[in-house]
């Protein structure tokens, strides 16, 4: 898909304007704090009604403003949608076509965008729920209705640890069961996806980056259970352990995925270059199976990613990035190496906020 145009009112610290982004590769420029990161969040916001970076898109709502705005038209398999967002400090909405969307399952089933960040090596140098987020954007792309089950699974479990807490058994039952349901679809989801990943990344790995050897990746996950109906025993059975606790031991809150090279842990072996190397890697194979699973290409946004690889690695990352149908770049100003690359390209420069100077690519 590409979104050939984005209009924006009151978002961050950009000012308002409207973009042509009709190219293969948009690229920003600019020097630190004027707007960069801000321009590729409104691009992802328009599009899914969220951001990237925090869990409440109100936060990007310019400071001195009641509300924020964005439109975009978007292209994908030929087909036209204009796009409305719109999210002030109380609500978000979103129209397609002049029609509301309500249910992230049907916005993402519309489309999709793939953020490669700076903060991906937490995928594999932080917690768990790093990992668990990595999956569960894999999932929600690949599988729309899984981004509605996900949500609802969170709101239930909530619900589940404060009847723990409060010890009222009278209530466990019926949470069970609603738990034992959804959870397992998003248990069953990840054990399918798992044996994938690693084949893309392998994939990956040997044929982009000619590294031998190989990337194993476990799915760590304390519910292994075949069916709903026996995930709702065992949640039974870890009553005694979850009062104890105060909180729901048994569930995919709890799984973890485990990188291995060659047999070693990844995160006790690797430098932080290999690291790095690796969270782009996942993010690859991440926009690959999106595109082979639904069919057409995601957008691809890249906020300095590219900054810390050596030049080889970068002219790898960026000319394999090149066969998707839109990819938006982060740069600092000096950043040039990108320019002989592409004729279908738009270069934009950024200065506090304002956005300019586009050079039609040269
Ligand atoms: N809600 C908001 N309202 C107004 N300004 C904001 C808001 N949120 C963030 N900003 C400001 O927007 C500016 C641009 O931030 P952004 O992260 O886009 O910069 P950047 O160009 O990506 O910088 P860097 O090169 O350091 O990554 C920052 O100075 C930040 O303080
Ligand atoms: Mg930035």
């Amino acid at each position: 898909m590409k979104v050939k145009s984005i209009g924006f009112r009151n978002f961050r610290n950009l000012n308002e304007s409207v973009v042509s982004t009709d190219a293969k590769v948009i690229v920003v420029e600019g020097r630190n704090g004027v707007g960069k990161t801000s321009f590729l969040e409104c691009v992802y916001s328009s599009l899914l009604l969220s951001s990237f970076r925090t869990s409440r898109l109100s936060d990007a709502i310019r400071h001195d403003a009641p509300y924020c705005q964005m439109r975009c038209s978007v292209n994908k398999n030929g087909s036209q949608y204009e796009v409305f967002a719109y999210c002030d400090r109380d609500r978000k909405t979103i129209k397609v076509n002049d029609e509301s969307i309500t249910g992230y399952g049907k916005l993402f089933s519309l489309f999709s965008a793939a953020v490669m960040s700076y903060d991906d090596k937490k995928i594999i140098s932080s917690g768990p729920e790093e990992r668990r987020r990595y999956v569960n954007q894999l999932s929600c792309f690949i599988d729309a209705g899984l981004a509605d089950a996900i949500r609802s699974y969170s709101a239930i479990l909530r619900e589940r640890n404060k009847a723990v807490k409060e010890k009222r058994a009278d209530v466990l039952d019926a949470l069970d069961e609603k738990i034992a349901s959804i959870g397992f679809r998003i248990v069953d989801e990840r054990r399918k996806l798992i044996p994938f990943l690693e084949e893309y990344v392998n994939g990956i790995c040997r044929n982009v980056f000619s590294i031998p050897g190989k990337l194993g990746i476990e799915l760590k996950s304390n519910c292994d259970v075949v069916d709903a109906m026996e995930y709702d025993r065992l949640l039974k059975y870890s009553r005694p352990k979850d009062d104890v606790l105060a909180c729901t031991s048994i569930g995919p809150h709890r799984d973890d995925l485990i990188f291995r090279y060659e047999g070693r842990l990844v995160r006790d072996e690797f430098s932080t270059g290999q690291i790095r190397l690796l969270s782009i890697m996942l993010k690859l194979a991440l926009i690959d199976m999106i595109s082979d699973m639904a069919g057409y290409s995601p957008i691809v946004l890249v906020d300095d990613v590219l900054l810390e690889l050596d030049e080889e690695k970068k002219h790898l990352v960026f000319q394999y990035l090149l066969k998707y149908r839109q990819v938006f770049y982060t740069f600092l100003p000096q950043e040039s190496f990108y320019r002989d690359y592409c004729d279908d390209m738009l270069v934009y420069e950024i200065k506090d906020g304002r956005i300019g100077g586009d050079e039609n690519g040269r």
